[in-house]
């Protein structure tokens, strides 16, 4: 029988989670998250989000455009986009000591421990061509409330990335019939316009993912 292979997943996803506490999980994740996600779970969520954000950006300057890691922990989409030439990247987070990490390995420009929500950023209007948000989006982290604010700090014309489980679209009752209900409306009101929403397997083992591409009016 194989052994059953323990994370810190589960208990990292508490639906009733406060940010603060939140960030308190993180922190006490950080040092392991790396080897969790990536060796034990093989998460492919960071290469497809990298992968997508990619393809949206076909045809731009690698190294000039600019691009914000929303929820970028300790960086794992963002090592992915340095090897595609992209060098020019922001990180938002939550979690100190996820940032901490990010920082060490020297691929973000400016690192900004912050909550996302309905809160401002300390970020100007307008300023990124490019969001790129992998797992942000889970049980107790972001919410809807947050994405009139990501789309305030994209330029006109530029891309937001969203990759994350697709089973929180149905399991977790802060986005169920809400998150995908609130993208809607944005676009309704001509704030954004979808270009792809496509689910794709194995973000984790027999889990999996959604990679929902919009891009900003
Ligand atoms: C599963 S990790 C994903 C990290 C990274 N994007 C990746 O793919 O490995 C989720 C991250 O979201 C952050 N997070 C959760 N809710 C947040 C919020 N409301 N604002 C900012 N960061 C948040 C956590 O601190 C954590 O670093």
């Amino acid at each position: 029988m194989l052994a059953k292979t323990t994370t810190s997943l589960d208990t990292h996803h508490d639906p009733n989670s406060t940010p603060e506490g939140t960030a308190k999980c993180y922190n006490d994740w950080s040092g392991t998250y790396d080897r969790e996600i990536m060796t034990q779970l093989s998460c492919t969520g960071p290469r497809e989000c990298a992968d997508s954000l990619e393809k949206a950006l076909d045809g731009s300057t690698r190294k000039e455009v600019r691009i914000l890691d929303v929820a970028a922990g300790t960086g794992l989409v963002a090592e992915r986009l340095v090897r595609k030439g992209f060098t020019n990247i922001d990180a938002v987070d939550g979690s100190q000591g996820m940032l901490d990490l990010a920082e060490k390995k020297q691929i973000y420009r400016r690192l900004i421990c912050d909550f996302v929500g309905p809160n401002p950023l300390d970020i100007e209007n307008d300023t990124y061509d490019a969001i790129a948000c992998c797992a942000g989006f889970a049980a107790g982290h972001m919410k809807d409330d947050c994405l009139p604010e990501l789309i305030r700090v994209v330029k006109p014309g530029g891309y937001i990335v969203l990759t994350f489980r697709e089973e929180w679209l149905h399991q977790y009752e802060e986005y169920k019939d809400k998150l995908e209900p609130a993208m809607a409306r944005l676009q309704d009101q001509g704030l954004w316009e979808r270009v792809s929403r496509e689910i794709f397997p194995n973000y984790y083992p027999g889990k999996d993912g959604i990679t929902i591409v919009y891009k900003v009016l």
